[in-house]
């Protein structure tokens, strides 16, 4: 059921110059600041051979990051996403081991124009998960 891991994140004040350093110091490929404010975050992906680094900044009041970056003013690692082949069967699995699913459990369209969850960070490590249909 688990498939590849599709991105770190990274929320950061500046997605932008977060990103650079990668270019700079270690020649990775970077995308232009894409806002998608239906997610009230702006994304600067970093591309690797075998993932991405998706650094995220607050886009809009009400953004999702914005809290976390109250708690972490130097920004962080936010989530980590996991592919997988069929998103709703995952969570109907996920939902009947105890997982919690975040929102009202339907996956939306994420970042890369794919469904996405969010799972709950307590049931995992203390680490926020997405899960995105392959
Ligand atoms: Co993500």
């Amino acid at each position: 059921m688990l498939g590849r891991l599709n991105h770190v994140a990274i929320a950061a004040k500046d997605a932008e110059k977060s990103a650079k350093i990668y270019a700079t110091a270690f020649g990775a490929e970077i995308s232009a600041a894409v806002p998608l404010p239906e997610h009230g975050v702006i994304t600067v992906f970093v591309t690797l051979p075998n993932t991405k680094i998706e650094f995220i900044q607050p886009l809009g009041e009400t953004s999702p990051i914005a809290k976390f970056l109250e708690r972490n003013p130097d920004g962080g690692i936010h989530h980590i996403c996991y592919e997988v082949p069929d998103i709703v069967a995952a969570r109907d699995t996920l939902i009947g081991e105890g997982a919690r699913v975040l929102g009202d459990g339907k996956p939306r369209i994420g970042a890369h124009g794919k469904p996405v969850l969010f799972l709950h960070p307590k049931d995992f490590s203390g680490a926020l998960v997405e899960i995105e249909q392959a």
